[in-house]
């Protein structure tokens, strides 16, 4: 069969769009050479494959890599399940509803990655921590650049807040059992209707509420008060909300204080604490919840303590008249402790000569 190489400016053979279009270029074409079946020793998958591995890997090896997976698993599924047209059709339509669908405030995409649990996967392999450091966790929709630099011990929360008194406690060490110094932690939460600032149609006038960056003192020691925040849901009125109700899920979140640690040498880390009385634990649509990260809060009804803490007793009791207080020892991983890590998963890494 001859290539399409020398024919493509044959003006009886190509109309003059693609002419004008590959005028300056050789079009990456190949000719038909096997007919492909399903059913037959040389299928659509090995025919995709085939044209990927001599038209994009040459340009692109990583892409062809990729590509190359993606095809064989996409289509092993389908043989697997006999997906048929009418399913393929439904997933087509979800899909393209996600794209529709997608505001400025909800990617209704990067839910569905979310809630397949293809997020969490993705963030674990990118962001390798040895055992003894803290698990992370990706940041969520509601982390912003605008957090306010106060000391240890602040209050984060405005005074009209929803919400029961808490008061958070931690150490940041690194994998030594040693005190980082320089260590900052920006905080954010949402409040006790389980809302974050961001969300309100009024934001509070300073811009920020249950969201500070904390600066720790020089043992590595932080704190602050704020209020309790309580389980909430992610968005479920688009297409990923079909997807959950169809999986008969729920998209309800247990509540959590998000974290991002930072301090000179180490490794950032970003991740969620949760406290063991939430409901939802078990169950979270993103798959983000992990068991070192949850734990057991005291409820302090110790006036003494409320005072040492910060709080103004009146207050407190107007609130329910406990002071809710959780503790956490942070680790943080050094840059060089996290390459290493990386180093050694990446030669587990497949290469384009793995054999399937
Ligand atoms: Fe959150």
């Amino acid at each position: 069969m001859a290539d399409s190489a020398s024919r493509f400016q044959d003006p009886t053979l190509v109309g003059t769009r693609i002419r004008a279009q590959t005028a300056n270029t050789i079009p990456a074409d190949l000719p038909l050479e096997r007919d492909f079946g399903e059913g037959t020793d040389y299928t659509i998958t090995d025919h995709v494959r085939e044209l990927h591995a001599k038209l994009t890997a040459p340009q692109s090896p990583r892409l062809a890599l990729v590509m190359d997976r993606l095809v064989y698993h996409l289509h092993a599924f389908a043989r697997e399940v006999g997906l048929t047209h009418a399913e393929w059709a439904a997933a087509v339509e979800l899909i393209g509803r996600a794209g529709k669908e997608s505001t400025a405030g909800k990617d209704e995409v990067v839910l569905m990655s979310d809630c397949l649990g293809l997020s969490v996967l993705v963030d674990e392999m990118e962001h390798p921590r040895p055992k003894a450091a803290t698990e992370g966790c990706e940041e969520g929709p509601f982390y912003t650049k605008s957090f306010p630099e106060v000391p240890s011990g602040s209050c984060i929360s405005h005074p009209d807040t929803v919400g029961q008194p808490l008061f958070f406690e931690a150490t940041v060490k690194n994998t030594k059992g040693e005190p980082i110094q320089g260590a900052k932690a920006e905080v954010w939460q949402s409040d006790g209707e389980g809302t974050y600032d961001v969300m309100y149609d009024t934001p509070p006038e300073s811009g920020a509420d249950d969201r500070a960056r904390i600066i720790a003192e020089p043992n590595g020691y932080f704190s602050y008060r704020g209020v309790l925040p309580v389980a909430y849901p992610i968005p479920d009125d688009g297409p990923c909300g079909t997807m959950l109700r169809a999986l008969g899920r729920h998209p309800h979140r247990a509540s959590h204080l998000h974290f991002r640690l930072t301090a000179p040498g180490y490794d950032s880390l970003t991740t969620a604490l949760y406290p063991s009385h939430s409901p939802f634990l078990g169950t979270d649509p993103v798959f983000a919840t992990r068991l070192s990260l949850i734990g057991d809060l005291e409820q302090a009804e110790d006036v003494g303590k409320w005072k040492e803490w910060g709080f103004d007793e009146a207050d407190v009791r107007k609130r329910g008249g406990k002071v809710w207080a959780w503790r956490f020892a942070f680790v943080l991983a050094s840059k060089e402790e996290v390459e290493l890590e990386r180093q050694n998963r990446k030669a587990d890494r497949i290469t384009p000569n793995t054999k399937l």
